[in-house]
C-alpha cells in the first residue's frame, strides 16, 4: 500500500509558494505490529499556526523539518488493528499531519477516539468541539474573565475561534463587536451570530468606526489578527481593559516583524492589561469547556459554520485560504477524493 503525504520542501520567505514550498510525496506503508494500528485519513483540519510551524528559530513548539510532513490535526478511521485498544473501523482523531495513512502505536498521546455526539457532524472534532472551541470557550473565561453588560472586540469574527467567542459573549450578556475582512462575512455576524456591531477592515477604517462608538469603551478585546487592527482597537480601550492575545494572523507571513505602535504607555495609563496564552496549557479545563460547547450548539445558542473543502492535493491550496481571508468558517479538508 502507498501512502501520499505533503511535505515541507523549504522554509518560505513571506507568503508561502504552493509549487516552492510544498511537495507530495509517495512512499510504502509499513505492515502493522503488536500493539499498532494503520489509520486513513477522512479530514484534514488547516490551521494558522501550521505557518509558523514552517519557520525556523524558537517558538511554543519545534518546527517542522525539511522534508518532515506538515502538522496537523485528522480524523482517520482505524482500517487494521493489532492493538486491543481499537478495532478495524473506529473513527480517531489524531496528530499525523497531511498525510493519507500513518501507522500509530496504541498509546500514542495525540489519538483518542471521537466521541462527538452522534447528532452532530463528526468534523465538528476539529473545529467547535476540538482544539478552537477550546481556543475561544477558555481564551474568553480565563483569560478575559467577562463581566455581564461588558463590550468586548473580536478580530477574525467570523473565523473558527472568532465566531465562537462573539457567541459566547452574547450569552453572557456582553455587546460585541467584531472585525472581518468582507461584506459577507459582516453580514453573517450581525445577522447569524447577532454581534451588536461587525466592521469590515478592508472597507472602513476602524479606528474612526470604533470612535464614533464611544470613548475608552472597551473593556476585552480578543486579538486574533495583531497588526494595524489591533492598534486601531488598542486606541478605545477602557481603564482596567483586557486583551487576550490568542493570534497575529496579519504578520505571520511577515520575515521580520512589523514596527507599530508601542503599546506599554496605552496600558499603563489604562491601567490595563494584555496576555497571550496558548491553549494548551489548559488541558485541565478541555472537558468542561467542550461539555459547555456541546450542550449550546444543541439547544441552538451557539451556530457554527464549516469551509469543507475536496481533495488531497488541494491541501496546499485551501491552506493558503486562511491567509487571504478566503476561508469563511473553520477550514477542513475532506481528503477522501
Ligand atoms: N493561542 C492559541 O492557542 C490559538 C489556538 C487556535 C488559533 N489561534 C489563532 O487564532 C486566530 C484565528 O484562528 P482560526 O483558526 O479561528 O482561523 P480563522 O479565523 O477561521 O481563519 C483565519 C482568518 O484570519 C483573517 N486574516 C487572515 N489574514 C489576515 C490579515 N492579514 N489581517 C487580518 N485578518 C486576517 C481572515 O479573516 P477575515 O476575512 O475576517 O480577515 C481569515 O479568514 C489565528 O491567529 C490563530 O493563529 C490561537
Amino acid at each position: 500500500m502507498k501512502n501520499e503525504k505533503w511535505v515541507l520542501k523549504q522554509r518560505p520567505m513571506g507568503k508561502p509558494n504552493i509549487e516552492s514550498d510544498f511537495e507530495k510525496i509517495s512512499e510504502e506503508v509499513r505492515k502493522i505490529e503488536y500493539g499498532e494500528i494503520l489509520v486513513e485519513t477522512q479530514y484534514l483540519s488547516l490551521d494558522p499556526y501550521m505557518r509558523g510551524r514552517m519557520n525556523a528559530g524558537p517558538s511554543y513548539a519545534s518546527p517542522v523539518e525539511i522534508g518532515g510532513v506538515m502538522e496537523g490535526e485528522v480524523i482517520a478511521k482505524v482500517i487494521e488493528s493489532k492493538s486491543r485498544l481499537y478495532q478495524k473501523g473506529d473513527m480517531v482523531n489524531a496528530k499525523i499531519g497531511w498525510q493519507k495513512y500513518e501507522v500509530l502505536y496504541e498509546n500514542e498521546p495525540s489519538i483518542s477516539k471521537i466521541n462527538t455526539p452522534k447528532d452532530l457532524p463528526i468534523t465538528y472534532s476539529l473545529g467547535i468541539l476540538g482544539m478552537p472551541g477550546r481556543t475561544a470557550h477558555l481564551g474568553y473565561f480565563e483569560i478575559l474573565k467577562p463581566k455581564p453588560g461588558e463590550t468586548i472586540v473580536v478580530s477574525a469574527a467570523s473565523g473558527a475561534v472568532g465566531s465562537i467567542v462573539g457567541q459566547l459573549a452574547k450569552l453572557m450578556g456582553c455587546r460585541v463587536i467584531g472585525i472581518v475582512g468582507s461584506d459577507k462575512k459582516v453580514n453573517y455576524c450581525k445577522n447569524e451570530l447577532n454581534f451588536d456591531y461587525c466592521f469590515n477592515y478592508n472597507t472602513q477604517d476602524i479606528d474612526s468606526e470604533l470612535g464614533k462608538l464611544g470613548e475608552n469603551f472597551i473593556n476585552m478585546y480578543f486579538d486574533n489578527v495583531g497588526g494595524e487592527i489591533s492598534d486601531a482597537v488598542l486606541n478605545h480601550i477602557a481603564l482596567f481593559s483586557r486583551t487576550a492575545v490568542c493570534g497575529q494572523i496579519a504578520i505571520y507571513n511577515s520575515p521580520t516583524p512589523p514596527m507599530g505602535p508601542r503599546v506599554a504607555r496605552t496600558l499603563l495609563t489604562k491601567q490595563s492589561t494584555m496576555q497571550g496564552f496558548i491553549v494548551f496549557n489548559f488541558a485541565h479545563k478541555y472537558e468542561e469547556a467542550i461539555s459547555d460547547l456541546s450542550n449550546w450548539i444543541k439547544e441552538g445558542k451557539i451556530v457554527y459554520k464549516e469551509d469543507i473543502n475536496e481533495g488531497f492535493n488541494n491541501i496546499p491550496l485551501n491552506f493558503m485560504k486562511l491567509f487571504e481571508s478566503e476561508n469563511f468558517g473553520k477550514l477542513v479538508v475532506d481528503v477522501r477524493s
